[in-house]
Parts: C-alpha cells; sequence; structure tokens
C-alpha cells in the first residue's frame, strides 16, 4: 500500500486551506480525463497501466529470456526520460552489492552524457564481456545516445561479428520516424515502439522502461500491476479528500504559493537515490515554465545529513520536504554488543538496524518541520514492483495535476532546445549557420 501524510504541513497549510483548493485540483484532474487541457495528445501514458496488450508484453519476455540466457550485461543506450525510468526501478530492486550469482544481467548505461573518458573505459570494461544493446531514443536524433551507440554497435561488432551483434541490440524508438527506426529497419534490429502520445519523462510503462528492466530480471507484470492499483485509486470519480495524488498536488501548489519554492524529495534508503533522479526530471521538466514552478531536488539521508542537513535545518525557508519512507526492509540485521563498549553503543544492542534508521527519520522529521520545513510523507510497505510500480503513477498523475493547476503545459519541454541550438552552432552542424555566425559574433564580444 501507498499512502500520504500530511499531518506535518499542517502548521503551514491548515486542512481547510487545503480543502479550499477542492475545486480548483477537481478541475485539473477533469481536465486530464476529459483530454481538454493543453498537450493532451501526450496522456498516452494514462491508460498505460490498463493498455498495455499481452502480445507485446510476451514479445519483450521473449526477447529479454533470450538475452539472459547468453549475457551479463545489458548497456542501455538514453538520456532523459530514455534512461532514467528504467535506472529508477533497477537500482530500487537490485541488491546493494552485486550478487555473483550470475542469475541477472546487470544494467549499465551510456548515452546519458558526453564523458570521452567514461565511454573509453566502458568500451574497455567491455572488452572481454558478453554484453546486449538496448538503444532508446524516441525521437532516434538525439546526440548524446547517438555518438554512444556509434561506438558501441561498433564495438559490439568488432568483439562478436555482424550477424551476433545484429541479434543482440535492441532498439526502442518511433514506430515510423527518426534515425534510429531507419536503422533498425536497415540492419533488422528487434524493435520496439515508444507510442506517440507518451513523453519521454512518462514513458517508463512502456518499452522504454519494461524491456530492459524485464532483461535485468524485474518482473514487469508486477510493476504494471501495480499501476493500475494506483490509477484505479487516484481516478476523476475518486473524492478529493481519498485521492492521494489530488492531496498531494494541493498540498505542494499551495506551500509554493506560501514561497515554498523548493521541494525537496528525501529518502533513507540508498536504493531510492535514482527514483529522486527520475522524479526530479518529471516535475522539473513538467513544471519549470514561463518563470514558474517549484524547484525539484534530492537528498539521500541519512548521508546528506551530513552535508545538506545543516542548510535544511537553518538556511533560506523557501524549501519543503516529501519523503518517501519504505515500511519494511527485507533483510535483518541486530546491532551488535560490545564487551568494551568504547564507543559507548551498547545501548542499541540487540535492535534492529533499522530501528536506528526509522528514529533518524523520525527525529529529523520534527527537527525540520520545527525549524520550518513542512513535511510531507509518502509511505510504502516494502521496495518491490508492485509499491514501485505504485509510485510511479502517483507521481505522473500528481504531476499532471499539479502542472494544470500551475497553469502551465505540463507535457511539453521547449526550454531543452536552447542549449542544443548553441552546441549544434558550435560544432558546425550543417543547417545552423546563421546561429553560427551569431555565437561567434556573441563570443567576440564577450573577449
Ligand atoms: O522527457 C523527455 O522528453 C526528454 O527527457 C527525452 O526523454 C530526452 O531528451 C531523450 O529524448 P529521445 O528519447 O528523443 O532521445
Amino acid at each position: 500500500m501507498l499512502s500520504l501524510d500530511l499531518r506535518n504541513i499542517h502548521s503551514f497549510v491548515s486542512q481547510n486551506e487545503l480543502e479550499g483548493m477542492e475545486n480548483e485540483i477537481i478541475k485539473s484532474i477533469q481536465t486530464i480525463y476529459e483530454r481538454t487541457g493543453a498537450g493532451n495528445d501526450f496522456l498516452g501514458w494514462l491508460d498505460l497501466p490498463v493498455s498495455m496488450d499481452e502480445k507485446t508484453l510476451e514479445e519483450m519476455e521473449s526477447i529479454s529470456n533470450e538475452l539472459r540466457k547468453e549475457i551479463d550485461y545489458l548497456v542501455v543506450i538514453g538520456i532523459g526520460g530514455s534512461y532514467l525510468g528504467t535506472r529508477a526501478v533497477s537500482e530500487a530492486l537490485k541488491p546493494n552489492f552485486p550478487v555473483n550469482s550470475g542469475e541477472n544481467p546487470e544494467l549499465i548505461y551510456a548515452g546519458q552524457q558526453i564523458g570521452e573518458d567514461y565511454l573509453h573505459d566502458l568500451l574497455l570494461f567491455l572488452k572481454d564481456k558478453e554484453y546486449a544493446i538496448c538503444v532508446i531514443s524516441k525521437s532516434g536524433t538525439t546526440t548524446e545516445p547517438a555518438l554512444a551507440f556509434r561506438l558501441l554497435k561498433d564495438h559490439l561488432v568488432e568483439t562478436k561479428g555482424q550477424e551476433k551483434a545484429g541479434q543482440r541490440i535492441i532498439a526502442i524508438t518511433d514506430e515510423h520516424k527518426g534515425a534510429l527506426r531507419q536503422l533498425a529497419k536497415k540492419e533488422g534490429y528487434r524493435s520496439f515502439v515508444i507510442p506517440d502520445d507518451v513523453g519521454g519523462r512518462f514513458s517508463v510503462l512502456t518499452p522504454v522502461g519494461l524491456v530492459p528492466l524485464a532483461i535485468a530480471g524485474v518482473n514487469i507484470r508486477d510493476l504494471i500491476s501495480g499501476a493500475e492499483k494506483m490509477r484505479a485509486k487516484t481516478g476523476k470519480d475518486i473524492p478529493f479528500s481519498e485521492n492521494p495524488a489530488a492531496l498531494y498536488a494541493a498540498a505542494r501548489n499551495f506551500l509554493y504559493h506560501r514561497d515554498k519554492f523548493i521541494e525537496i524529495l528525501v529518502n533513507y534508503d540508498p536504493r531510492l537515490h535514482y527514483l529522486s533522479e527520475w522524479w526530479k526530471q518529471l516535475f522539473g521538466e513538467s513544471e519549470g515554465k514561463e518563470n514558474k514552478g517549484i524547484f525539484p531536488a534530492s537528498v539521500d539521508f541519512t548521508t546528506d545529513l551530513h552535508s545538506m542537513g545543516q542548510y535544511i535545518q537553518e538556511g533560506r525557508r523557501e524549501l519543503f520536504e516529501t519523503v518517501i519512507s519504505v515500511k519494511g526492509v527485507q533483510n535483518k540485521l541486530l546491532v551488535p554488543s560490545d564487551k568494551e563498549d568504547l564507543d559507548k553503543l551498547n545501548y542499541l544492542a540487540g535492535k534492529r538496524i533499522d530501528e536506528v534508521n526509522k528514529m533518524a527519520e523520525l527525529g529529523t522529521r520534527i527537527a525540520h518541520v520545527e525549524g520550518g520545513v513542512p513535511n510531507i510523507k509518502i509511505e510504502i510497505d516494502s521496495l518491490d514492483e508492485n509499491h514501485l510500480g505504485q509510485m510511479i503513477f502517483f507521481f505522473e498523475i500528481a504531476c499532471a495535476i499539479s502542472g494544470y493547476t500551475l497553469g502551465i503545459n505540463p507535457f511539453n519541454q521547449p526550454g531543452v532546445e536552447a542549449y542544443k541550438r548553441n552546441m549544434f552552432a558550435l560544432l558546425g552542424k550543417p543547417g545552423f549557420e546563421k546561429e553560427t555566425e551569431k555565437i561567434k559574433k556573441k563570443l567576440d564580444q564577450e573577449k
């Protein structure tokens, strides 16, 4: 189960004030379900938990089963929405340290930045490894993954030969358009489609996330069924007071209008680090436009209590926290007793390590709320596929509700083009000659 606890925002936003947002939030929910808002041609994610057809699921599982027998590593090539969802789910579920069972191929990533040394080291690492490539790009033309794919494709052909390499490359891209679709057709790669009406950051429950996750041994059916469960709990007929996504969207919008401009997603389990990275993209790219939007940040506690904790406790009071709290851990470890007790920890002897973590969580919450930082808590029973599916859909629908309530189009990302234009102009890409001239002049003026 996923539950939302808003009690620790009530010294900043009263229950009445929150309920006062009901009409506005209900309007946003109607806009989503009636598909009448800006960006309504990108609402395909809304039905993904119930629309995935059995044939595609079986096809994904069958390719996964075949590759899983052959490979130790899967290189996932993609950036932004084409990789963060996979990484969020996979890192949340895999053991903290590699258990050398050889059961599940390890996911490694490329094309999520342009580090030359990174790519060099990756090619070196893969030299004597059994690996496959899953290349993911909706547009099929994004520079970072395209660069990485050029290098890795050649490497796989060199080490395995043309035919075997062809069998070990899976392409996930647009059904018709883009360079990757063209290449997949030409080379005969097996491929899956990213639906037209699903944007990158909402695409984890399409083949974008499901194919690499299935190869990594994740139960993708449980992931989807978790999302389906949350979809049922957040539908348009659910009353405002019982809809966790509506309440979360209301709370964060209200806090924003009380000058709480930064939301920090907090976890107490290092495996949730990449869920925060996925969440930051989801909310940052959806809401940060027209000079508006909450800035999404994240911390890993208790680690960051020893770095960012000071700022959160006593810095500028424009923050609020959303804590993901996992009720049950999977393993049992007790604090050992020590004859000498030099570290004075014997008072904890016999207690679960998780109890110490939970008291750190509680103590931090009390301190931060007292320090002026409202605290929203999202609690899940355990870290498994089903709960991750619930969280994914919860945040997606909450993000759409929040975006419409803020008055922006949550489904476009016009701002990400600015750096690309400059980069292409600086690199001399054909078709960017005018921009090259403009940027040269600008740089000359700076001299
Ligand atoms: O959410 C988005 O739309 C972006 O983050 C894209 O996923 C990212 O830019 C990668 O684009 P593409 O899949 O076209 O390579």
